[in-house]
């Protein structure tokens, strides 16, 4: 192959690994894990805005009566590469929202900008005693905490497709698999089988089809569906947990631009260098 021609390879190589995969993989507890598509997916992801804001609709409507997201402020979703909401949007969403503060009057005063994600329970202990004991997870890096499990030789491809969207797979399959417990399963008061998990836990089915109805935004109308509940609130959880991801991706990609070109220069110069050495 002459140089040029390697040159080619390399870069549709780069290229075709910038596309991000996707397949059918088992999860190691049990179930089954479907990947898929994200649009945040492969070296030129970036995050969906609409989808973002359905994903936010449902945590806001649903998720959030139970899920604390601490790190989350107000002014974030209005932060480039997120659900892309105006400042006025952002300003008049957070008045809404009753914040605690000590230093204001009556110990209470409207939400701003700046505050955070006011937290559905005072304590934890609260919100155990209103789930049967058990503790809501924060959702600020819940997504980044969670991944399927792959068995080897899959995750090796995932170094060559960038893929690093187990946490949202693995909250879109844990949402989309609440069924009835096979034969022999036995279900503990209080606890819900999830056949994703391949057992037990407990926060019963938090959504399904029809159970949210979408602010009508711009484009075609999306389908109120389980399936696209959980894809959305999958995505904004994971851009809650990564809201950079897209900024990161653009400048590995000129990184990745700049050492192939740097490479070429370079082969060029040795190739001068040594044209008379014989
Ligand atoms: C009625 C309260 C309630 C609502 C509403 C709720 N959850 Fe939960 N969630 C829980 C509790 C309780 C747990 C802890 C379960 C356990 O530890 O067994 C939990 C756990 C989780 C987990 C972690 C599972 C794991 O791997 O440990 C995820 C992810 C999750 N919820 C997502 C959601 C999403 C997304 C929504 C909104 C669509 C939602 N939850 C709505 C109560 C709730």
């Amino acid at each position: 192959m002459k140089f040029t021609q390697k040159l080619a390879a390399a870069a549709v190589l780069v290229l075709s690994m910038g596309m991000g995969g996707s397949a059918a993989l088992a999860a190691e507890e049990g179930g089954h894990a479907e990947q898929q598509n994200w649009t945040f997916a492969g070296l030129f992801g970036t995050y969906d805005e609409h989808q973002l804001q359905r994903g936010f609709q449902i945590f806001r409507e649903v998720c959030s009566n139970c899920h604390s997201a601490n790190l989350l402020a107000f002014r974030n979703l209005s932060e480039e590469g997120g659900p892309g909401f105006s400042e006025e949007q952002v300003k008049a969403l957070a008045e809404t929202y009753t914040i605690e503060d000590a230093e204001a009057e009556g110990g209470e005063r409207s939400g701003v900008a700046a505050d955070r994600w006011p937290a559905p329970f005072a304590s934890d202990q609260d919100a155990r005693d209103a789930n049967g004991g058990a503790l809501p997870p924060d959702f600020s890096v819940l997504a980044k905490a969670r991944g399927i499990h792959q068995p080897f030789p899959f995750w090796v491809f995932n170094y060559f497709t960038a893929y690093q969207e187990g946490g949202a797979d693995y909250i879109y399959n844990l949402l989309v698999n609440y069924h009835e417990a096979p034969e022999g399963v036995e279900v503990p008061p209080g606890q819900y089988y999830n056949s994703f998990l391949g057992g037990t836990l407990a926060m019963g089915p938090p959504l399904d089809d029809g159970f949210v109805t979408y602010e009508a935004g711009e484009g075609e109308a999306v389908p109120e569906t389980l399936e696209q509940y959980s894809k959305d609130i999958s995505a904004f959880m994971y851009w809650m947990a990564d809201p950079h991801l897209a900024e990161r991706k653009a400048t590995g990609f000129r990184v990745l631009i700049f050492l192939i070109v740097f490479a070429a220069l370079m082969y060029l110069v040795k190739r001068r260098l040594w044209a008379n050495a014989h």
